[in-house]
């Protein structure tokens, strides 16, 4: 199992459509295997495989891991589809691994059902609600190219893609020094 490095805002390869996976090898799940130790590493709650390079609709999360038990407990997810949502919304402040220290408030359907294939291949369904449902749709996004910030008004996403380019070129620069 191996940290990958997770590529950020504004790289093109972000916006891709990911592919559907064919069916779940050993070579899948050795990427699930690690995208999960990329995503503690980072650390966040929730990858997607285009993420670290890899644009196929696959996707790992783990909402429970920092809380103050800090049990894991990692949730995979290889075709998802929403079949369900609500028309409710709520609205959870965001954040992505591919936007560093960035955050802002999305709106998003309260409730989802999504179909998917778990870990070892096996058709699944789960009924997600608040944070999980936030989350699995923040994730769904990315592989269909779409980031948090792609919500946002264009000035809203405008100065946060400015602050990245700036931060980005920070630190080839100390890369250089070091
Ligand atoms: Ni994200």
């Amino acid at each position: 199992m191996t940290v990958k490095k997770i590529l950020t805002a504004p790289d093109p390869f972000l916006k891709q459509i990911s592919k559907p996976v064919d069916e779940v090898t050993k070579e899948i799940q050795d990427l699930m295997d690690d995208m999960l130790d990329t995503m503690y590493d980072a650390p966040g709650i929730g990858l997607a495989a285009v993420q670290i390079g890899v644009p196929l609709r696959v996707i790992v999360m783990d909402i429970s891991w920092r809380n103050e038990e800090g049990i894991k407990e990692p949730l995979y997810f290889v075709n998802p589809e929403i079949t369900v949502k609500t028309k409710n919304l709520s609205t959870y402040e965001e954040g992505c691994l591919s936007v560093p220290d960035q955050y802002a408030e999305i709106d998003r359907p309260e409730e989802c059902e999504i179909n998917f294939l778990d870990y070892n291949g096996k058709k699944s369904t789960l009924n997600a609600k608040g944070l999980l449902a936030t989350c699995i749709q923040h994730e769904m996004d990315h592989l269909e190219g779409i980031l948090f910030i792609d919500h946002l008004s264009n000035m809203k996403r405008n100065m946060i893609v400015k602050k990245l380019i700036k931060t980005k070129k920070q630190s080839k620069k100390e890369r250089i020094v070091a």
